[in-house]
């Protein structure tokens, strides 16, 4: 068999990999409440705008829709698990923030929905429109605030993802992001910024200072 040959193996939503999110709310008679979606996407820039998509049946799409807001919060290799948890059980049977030792705060310009304390990133969201797709309802909502892990930003205050441990959906399993094989634009960008933004600058620098050192020190290297 060529390695190029195709055939055909049914429609279904195979578009992957996908994030996959861990989307908090809060509301009136509500306790805080964790969703995971993996139905979540980037839909604008500006304004910066998300949907996710959730079953009517969800508590989460019962809350959502009370207040409007909710907050769509990375995840990092230390949530995965309670990732998973909280798209396995309902928030109508378990308190899924007690029952993963994670911690509801206050989400940033928003009233009622709450970020999640431990997640490296937390967007506050809020509701633009709903649409009725068929199995799922799509929340299209404008991004409003951003919270991040103060260790996440380097010296400039540029966040840093790659040092996150983040953590992609593909088919059905999770899975830690790995090798950086490039950036936006290195298709053509110049070896000096390739080898700068790809860190390899910054490790020979290193490796070029230690060995200055040992010889300082009288090390052979
Ligand atoms: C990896 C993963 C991805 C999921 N993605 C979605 C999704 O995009 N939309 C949705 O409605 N449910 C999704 N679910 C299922 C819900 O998270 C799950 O039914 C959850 O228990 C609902 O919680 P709630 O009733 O407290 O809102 C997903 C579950 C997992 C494990």
């Amino acid at each position: 068999m060529a390695k190029y040959d195709k055939t055909e193996i049914g429609i279904s939503t195979l578009l992957n990999p996908v994030p996959v999110v861990m989307v908090s709310c809060a509301g009136e008679n509500f306790a805080p409440n964790i969703t995971t979606v993996a139905w979540a996407g980037t839909v604008n820039s500006e304004p910066p705008m998300l949907t996710i998509s959730l079953r009517k049946s969800r508590l989460s799409h019962e809350i959502i829709s009370q207040t409007g807001e909710f907050v769509v919060n990375l995840v990092n290799k230390s949530l995965a698990k309670s990732c998973d948890l909280c798209g396995v059980k309902s928030g109508r049977d378990i308190n899924k923030f007690e029952t993963c030792s994670l911690t509801p705060i206050k989400a940033l310009n928003l009233d009622k929905a709450v970020a999640i304390k431990e997640a490296p990133v937390s967007l506050s969201c809020k509701v633009k429109s709903v649409t009725e797709l068929g199995s799922h309802d799509m929340f299209l909502a404008e991004i409003v605030g951003i919270t991040a892990s103060k260790y996440l930003l380097d010296d400039e205050g540029k966040l840093c993802l790659d040092n996150a441990k983040m953590v992609a959906y593909n088919h059905g399993e999770y899975f830690l992001l790995g090798e950086k094989i490039g950036f936006f634009g290195y298709s053509v960008a110049s070896s000096d910024i390739f080898e700068k933004r790809m860190g390899y600058k910054k490790e020979r620098d290193k490796y070029k200072r230690l060995r200055e050192q040992g010889k300082k020190n009288g090390k052979k290297f």
